[in-house]
Order: C-alpha cells, then sequence, then structure tokens
C-alpha cells in the first residue's frame, strides 16, 4: 500500500546543493508564472483548468491532470488534462476515465484526498494502480512507458476539491522528493484559483439569476399597469354608456311619457268643463288628480335619471340637490359636506353619485332617521364618500345571506365601487344607524 509523503522525505544531499539553488529560482520564477497566469483567466473555471495543467506539464512534465470531486463529495472525475504528445494524452485519458470514481474506497488514487498529502507510486504500487483500470487501459500506460505517478491534493482552505495528477514516462527520472513539494505548492496555489473562479462563475450566475428575475418582475408590472389601464379604460366606457342611456330615458321620459301624460290632463280638463253633471265633473276631476300625480313621479324619475348638473355645479352640490329633492321638509334633516379641493373625473363624478344617490334612497325607504350625513374627501390617490345616518338599522349579514330578490341597491353600490376599482362597506346594526362608505381612485 502506497503512503503519503512525509516530511522527513524532503530532506536534500548536500552535494546537489549548488543544482538546487539554481533549480530552486526556476521553480520560484514557474510558481510566480503559474499565480500570474491563474489571476489573469480568474472568472474563468475551464480556463483556468486548462492554464494549470498545462503549465504543470511543461514544469514537471510529462502529462498533468485534473480530477475534481463533484458536489456529492465522493464522485471524483477527469476536468482537464495536457501532454505534448498528443497520443499520450488520449491513452491516459481512457485510463484516468477508467479509474474508479468513488473516493470511499481505499484506493491509491483516493488516498490523496483523504490524507490531503501528495502521493508518489512507482514499481509494484503503480503496477497495482494501473490494475484498477482493467487490462486496456494498463498495458496502454506501460506500452507508453511510463514509470512514475504523482497525485497532489488540491487543497483549499483546509480541505480537498481534488488531484493534480503527473505521470513520467521513459526519459525522464522519477519525480524526486522537491518534485512532489513544488508540485504539492503548485497544486495548492492551482486549488485556490479553482475554487476562486468557480465561486466568481456561481456569484456571476446568481447576479444573472437576480437580472433575469428583476426583467421578469418589470415585465409583470408593466403587464399589471397595462390590464389596469385597460380596466380604467373599460371602467370608463362603461360608466359613460350607462349615463348615456340613463340621459336617453330621462329624454324619452320628458318628451314623450310626460308630454303624454300632459295632454291627457289637458284634454280631462276639457271634459271635466263639458261634464253633464256635477258628479261626472268630479270623478273626472279625481282622474285629473291621478294624472298630476303620475307627471309628478314622472318628473322624480327624471331628476333621478339625470346627472347633468355634475358637469355644471360638481359632486357635493348635485348630491345636495338630490337630497333637498328627496327630503323636501328636511326630514331626516341632512347635511351634505366636502373637502375635495378639485372636481374629481367625470365617471368617478358618475359612479360617486349613483352609489350617494342609492344610499340616500336608502335612508328615505327605510331608515327613519333623524338626520343624515354625507361626506366627501380625498384619500390615498382616491376620494371617500360616507353616508351616515342615525336611523334602524338592520342586519347587513341577514341581508346579504338572504339576498332577497329585487333588492339590488346594496349589491349594486358594490359593484359600482369595484368596478371603478374601489371598494365599498356597509356598516348596520339594528337600531344603530347605517354608515355606507366607499372610496374610488382617482
Ligand atoms: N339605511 C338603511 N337603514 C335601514 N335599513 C336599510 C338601510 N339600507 C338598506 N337597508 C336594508 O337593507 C335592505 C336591502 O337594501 P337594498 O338597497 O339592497 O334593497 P331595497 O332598498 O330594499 O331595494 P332596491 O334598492 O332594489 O330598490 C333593505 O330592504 C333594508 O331592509
Ligand atoms: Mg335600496
Amino acid at each position: 500500500m502506497p503512503r503519503p509523503l512525509q516530511e522527513e522525505d524532503r530532506a536534500e544531499p548536500v552535494i546537489r546543493r549548488h543544482v538546487m539553488s539554481r533549480r530552486d529560482e526556476k521553480r520560484s520564477r514557474d510558481l510566480e508564472e503559474l499565480s500570474a497566469s491563474l489571476a489573469a483567466s480568474i472568472t474563468n473555471t475551464d480556463g483556468v483548468l486548462s492554464r494549470v495543467v498545462k503549465l504543470v506539464s511543461s514544469f514537471l512534465g510529462d502529462t498533468a491532470a485534473v480530477r475534481l470531486l463533484a458536489e456529492d463529495g465522493v464522485t471524483m472525475r477527469l476536468v482537464a488534462a495536457h501532454d505534448e504528445d498528443d497520443t499520450a494524452l488520449s491513452v491516459i485519458r481512457n485510463a484516468l476515465d477508467a479509474l474508479p470514481h468513488d473516493i470511499t474506497r481505499a484506493l491509491p488514487h483516493s488516498l490523496p484526498v483523504r490524507e490531503a498529502k501528495p502521493v508518489l507510486l512507482q514499481g509494484s504500487e503503480l503496477r497495482d494502480a494501473l490494475g484498477l483500470m482493467g487490462g486496456e487501459h494498463s498495458a496502454m500506460v506501460e506500452d507508453l512507458g511510463v514509470h512514475c505517478l504523482l497525485f497532489c491534493p488540491l487543497r483549499v482552505h483546509g480541505h480537498v476539491i481534488g488531484t493534480l495528477d503527473l505521470w513520467r514516462r521513459n526519459g525522464r527520472g522519477s519525480y524526486s522528493q522537491r518534485d512532489a513539494s513544488f508540485a504539492q505548492e503548485l497544486a495548492d496555489r492551482a486549488a485556490l484559483a479553482i475554487e476562486n473562479a468557480r465561486l466568481v462563475e456561481r456569484l456571476r450566475a446568481e447576479v444573472e439569476d437576480r437580472k433575469h428575475n428583476e426583467e421578469n418582475l418589470r415585465l409583470t408590472a408593466e403587464l399589471l399597469q397595462r390590464a389596469d389601464e385597460q380596466r380604467r379604460a373599460l371602467m370608463e366606457n362603461l360608466v359613460s354608456a350607462q349615463e348615456e342611456e340613463r340621459r336617453r330615458i330621462a329624454v324619452d321620459v320628458h318628451d314623450d311619457s310626460i308630454q303624454a301624460m300632459a295632454a291627457i290632463g289637458l284634454r280631462l280638463q276639457i271634459l271635466r268643463r263639458h261634464a253633464p253633471n256635477h258628479e261626472f265633473a268630479e270623478r273626472i276631476s279625481r282622474i285629473e288628480d291621478t294624472v298630476t300625480e303620475s307627471i309628478g313621479r314622472l318628473r322624480s324619475l327624471l331628476f333621478r335619471l339625470e346627472s347633468v348638473s355634475l358637469e355644471k355645479v360638481g359632486l357635493a352640490r348635485t348630491v345636495e340637490r338630490f337630497a333637498a329633492e328627496l327630503f323636501p321638509d328636511n326630514r331626516p334633516r341632512f347635511t351634505v359636506h366636502s373637502r375635495l379641493a378639485t372636481e374629481p373625473a367625470p365617471h368617478v363624478q358618475a359612479v360617486l353619485y349613483r352609489i350617494a344617490q342609492e344610499s340616500l334612497t336608502n335612508v328615505q325607504k327605510h331608515a327613519k332617521a333623524a338626520e343624515v350625513s354625507v361626506k366627501l374627501h380625498e384619500e390615498d390617490h382616491g376620494i371617500v364618500l360616507s353616508t351616515q345616518d342615525d336611523g334602524v338599522g338592520f342586519d347587513h349579514d341577514d341581508v346579504v345571506r338572504r339576498s332577497l330578490p329585487g333588492h339590488m341597491g346594496l349589491q349594486s353600490m358594490q359593484e359600482r365601487a369595484s368596478i371603478a376599482g374601489g371598494w365599498l362597506t356597509v356598516d348596520s346594526k339594528p337600531n344603530l344607524g347605517t354608515t355606507v362608505r366607499c372610496w374610488v381612485p382617482v
């Protein structure tokens, strides 16, 4: 079984000291060259690997290869190799690929990873190791004249990330202990460069990922904004179509129904004058009253349908006029208070006005209130409208649960607010009055 090289192996005979010092100089130049070359390709792991094997092969010969541990921490794979001789390179590549990749097995080529020290194989130890590759590969390696193999662990921050493998063929002597120390020094520098390059690549991938995510976010935000603009445009169209329809109905009621009823009234008047007797005249007079009453109702319907004064006098005054019409003798007492600095856009005016109309109509129909107040103010890029009465109140949840057919006021208010991109809440308890609050964006 091979053993990792120990410190005492590095002692040099005195007689070779002179040769050694020249060689030391060359080696420190080689080290500098390796460091400079690796620094130049710091951002590219493949670049670092190919420089390492090329330089190490030229410094120490003959073949240099790097195997790296995968993320599982168990499998080691060949990632780069270099030899001036292409045939030898291809044989050694295949041989390294044929070695068992699992480093948990106590085999010579996993020893440098487990012990974190260089391992030198020659003679019978080398033959045993080659035997692990299978007959065909070991025969080819032997044919090349490989006589010495050096595995150096790639150590960085106290752990091993792979090995730097060196193969020597006939024509050069075995790796000396000094060669091994030098190779280990190269391996340590290379390990640091490989780790840094991988770190830079990971960081770059993260930055790319983040950029990609930011781009996606930006696109989503753009889509959302476009959808919001479309929704707004749709809402404006919807509101103006509704208002247009109401105006048309109002004109029809005015020009057609009211005129027709007025004509009936006139004819009835003439008929009454020519009535043959008092009793008959009385009867006609009662029909006349009904007609006048109907005309009054139609006029009030007209008033509800119309919203022309929104343009002329603004939202608050139009709501006030509507309340004055709805509560003619100021019962309940009503107030309309606005803190709006400017008039909102026509579609916002229309939405708020229709909501105010329905909530005030509900007060008139259901609340038996003594007082009702309407307030308008700006909030959060929108307008808040609140209608508060002190009447009998009601159980809102119960009304929603039962969803009585034909009672659509509350629901239509909710729908108007949400179509406009806002919200509406109804706060009511039996005998505690009712507050309808809504917000619509401007
Ligand atoms: N301000 C209020 N005070 C007391 N009860 C109310 C008030 N507003 C609504 N309600 C109750 O809630 C119910 C539902 O109101 P909603 O406006 O949906 O229908 P409606 O007014 O009955 O009919 P419609 O509005 O369709 O003409 C009413 O029938 C009433 O019982
Ligand atoms: Mg109602």
